[in-house]
């Protein structure tokens, strides 16, 4: 019976002691565990602390200090100044106050603070719209029909163009179909050509990924002195050949309908030449001449 005495003198000890601020009176004093309900809207909004004392059985005192912030009143939005600003003349300074705990059915049209667009946002928007056009202008492809037309066509295109004018002149016959013969020879166009459609498979060094598109340096389809296989393939695609011991599940695509003779001329005499392949160049006619026969 002494026992169980001493017991609870003992469990009197253990009890745990809560103060609000710097208030000495404890708000509560319990043996833990405390479960006890904190009223805010009894504290004015701000800064506050709770300060919580424990003792164990043996009398010793344990502390833990909570800071926190009490926010009942509405909140307020303030433009114009900030913390720690340095000021200086006639500063214009908005102030807005909305939404305080106690109002339940608020107009949340008064939380939007009216406030200019940050320079920071102009900068990345005219920032992206210019790039964005860059990239357009760089890479718009203009449609076939037109690509080879004075306007959308390479500059080195005019030469010949005029070129063809005068031949045409001369033969009542010849056809008003642009450069093609000349403009096959030329450099910038076969160059060009390959940048915009075969490059992204064969790539740049002409050599390919290895076991996904063949390489094209060195290629027999492509060094053959005889062309025909090298155009067949341009102008119609293929599937399934093995190249160099190895075998390509991807279609190579055909190009006969979105590329002009003279333009499948000059990128198959720029894959001839490139890379150290160095076969006999093709004409315009020659794939006008294996087109037709199709
Ligand atoms: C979508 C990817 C892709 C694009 C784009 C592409 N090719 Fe191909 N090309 C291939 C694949 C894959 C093969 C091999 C197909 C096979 O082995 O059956 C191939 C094969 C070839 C071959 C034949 C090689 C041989 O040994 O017979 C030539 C020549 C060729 N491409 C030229 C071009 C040209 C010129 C262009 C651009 C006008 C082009 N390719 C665009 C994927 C592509």
């Amino acid at each position: 019976m002494n026992d169980g005495k001493q017991e609870n003198e003992l469990e009197n000890g253990v009890r745990t002691l809560v103060y609000l601020d710097d208030e000495t009176e404890p708000l509560l004093s319990h043996r833990p565990p405390v479960r006890f309900e904190l009223d805010t809207t009894r504290l004015e909004d701000g800064e506050h602390r709770l300060r919580v004392e424990a003792y164990d059985s043996t009398g010793r005192k344990g502390v833990r200090i909570i800071s926190f912030t009490v926010r009942n009143g509405p909140g307020i939005a303030v433009n114009g100044v900030r913390d720690n600003d340095v000021l200086e003349g006639k500063i214009p300074i908005l102030i807005n106050a909305y939404g305080g705990s106690g109002e339940t059915l608020w107009e949340p049209s008064r939380a939007e603070t009216p406030a200019p667009i940050p320079t920071w946002a102009w900068v990345l928007f005219i920032a992206i719209v210019a790039f964005g056009a860059f990239y357009g202008v760089r890479l718009w492809k203009p449609p076939l029909n037109f690509a080879t037309t004075p306007t959308y066509g390479p500059l080195t295109l005019n030469p010949p163009q005029s070129a063809g004018l005068a031949a045409t002149t001369g033969h009542a016959t010849a056809d008003a179909a642009p450069p093609t013969g000349v403009a096959g020879d030329d450099a910038a166009l076969g160059a060009s050509t390959y940048g915009n459609n075969c490059v992204s498979c064969h790539q740049a060094t002409g050599k390919g990924l290895p076991g996904v598109f063949p390489p094209l340096a060195g290629n027999p389809a492509v060094t053959d002195a005889d062309p025909t296989t090298h155009i067949k393939v341009v102008l119609n695609g293929m599937q399934g050949k093995t190249i160099g011991g190895a075998n390509y599940t991807t279609p190579m695509p055909p190009w006969a309908d979105q590329l002009s003779d003279a333009q499948i001329a000059a990128v198959i005499n720029h894959e001839r030449s490139s890379w150290g392949n160095n076969a006999p160049k093709v004409t315009a006619k020659d794939v006008a001449k294996l087109r037709a026969a199709k």
